[in-house]
C-alpha cells in the first residue's frame, strides 16, 4: 500500500504583494510531497477594502490559467513537483465573486470548490458557494476541500465524509485560535485525515486588526496532530500516512455513518 506525503504550507501573505506572496508560498513546499494544501486566499491576502479592490486580484478559473497568474503558477508548479496542489484564491465567475479552493494535479487538470460559509466582512465581498461540498479523486484516494470558518459547522466536514473524503484539505485564514483543536475532533468522529494549512501574521486594512493564528496541522483520523507548526513562523507541516479506505466501525455494534439518526435532529 503506498504511503502519501503530505504537506500544510505556513505563509504570512503581504496583501496585495501577489507575485511575492505566490513565489514565497511555492518556495516552501518541500520536495517528494504528493499533496500539499496552501492557506486561504493564498496570493492576494485577507482583508480586501470593497469589491472594487476585489475585483482587481480575483482570478478566473475555468479554461486556461492567465500566464503568470496565481493559477498558472500552480499549475506550473503542480507538473514540476509532481504533487496535487490545493490553494485558496479569489474566484471570479462573471460579475460574482468566490472565496474558492482549487486543487490542481500535475497533469493540469483541476478542480474547485467555493466557499460555503462565508465568515464577517467576507459576506459584502463574495457570494456563498453554489457548489455544495464535492469530493475528488487525487493521489489515489478521494479529497474533499472545505475552507477556513466551514469548520465551525460539523455538516461542512459531515457531508464530505459522507461523500467518501478520506482527506478533508482545509486552507485558512483563521483567527479564532481554537478551530485547530476542533479540527481533531472532525477528524475523530468522521474518521477522516484533515490538513489545516493557515497563515500567521496581521493585516489591518479596514481599521480593524487581524491577527492570524498559524498552528497548520496534519490530523489523523484518531485525532493525533502528525505534524503542526506554530502561531509565528512560515513553514510546512509534513507528516506520512497511509492511503486506505477508512472502516467507520466504531465498535463491532457502531458505524459511524449507519448509526446516525437524521430523523431525530430535527426537532
Ligand atoms: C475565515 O473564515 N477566514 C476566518
Amino acid at each position: 500500500m503506498k504511503n502519501l506525503k503530505i504537506a500544510a504550507v505556513q505563509t504570512a501573505p503581504v496583501f496585495g504583494d501577489l507575485r511575492a506572496n505566490v513565489e514565497t508560498a511555492l518556495d516552501l513546499i518541500p520536495g517528494g510531497m504528493d499533496l500539499v494544501v496552501l492557506p486561504e486566499l493564498f496570493s492576494t491576502g485577507y482583508q480586501f477594502r470593497d469589491r472594487d479592490e476585489l475585483a482587481r486580484y480575483a482570478e478566473d478559473l475555468g479554461g486556461d490559467p492567465d500566464p503568470g497568474s496565481a493559477l498558472a503558477r500552480l499549475t506550473e508548479t503542480a507538473a514540476g513537483t509532481g504533487a496535487v496542489l490545493i490553494a485558496g484564491l479569489a474566484e471570479r465567475d462573471g460579475d460574482k465573486f468566490f472565496n474558492s479552493a482549487v486543487l490542481v494535479r500535475p497533469d493540469g487538470s483541476r478542480e474547485s470548490y467555493r466557499k460555503v460559509h462565508l465568515f464577517m466582512d467576507e459576506k459584502s465581498l463574495f457570494e456563498p458557494g453554489d457548489l455544495g461540498f464535492p469530493v475528488f479523486e487525487a493521489c489515489g484516494t478521494t479529497v474533499g476541500m472545505m475552507i477556513c470558518f466551514d469548520w465551525i459547522f460539523p455538516e461542512a466536514a459531515r457531508s464530505l465524509a459522507l461523500a467518501g473524503a478520506e482527506i478533508l484539505c482545509h486552507p485558512s485564514n483563521l483567527l479564532l485560535p481554537w478551530c485547530q483543536a476542533a479540527m481533531v475532533t472532525r477528524c475523530q468522529e468522521n474518521m477522516v485525515h484533515a490538513v489545516t494549512a493557515n497563515r500567521v501574521g496581521t493585516e489591518n486594512r479596514t481599521g480593524q486588526e487581524l491577527v492570524f493564528s498559524g498552528r497548520s496541522q496534519v490530523v489523523s483520523p484518531m485525532g493525533q496532530r502528525l505534524a503542526g507548526l506554530d502561531p509565528i513562523e512560515t513553514g510546512a507541516a509534513v507528516a506520512e500516512i497511509k492511503i486506505m479506505e477508512r472502516d467507520k466501525q466504531f465498535t463491532p455494534r457502531n458505524h459511524l455513518f449507519d448509526d446516525r439518526r437524521p430523523e431525530a435532529y430535527r426537532s
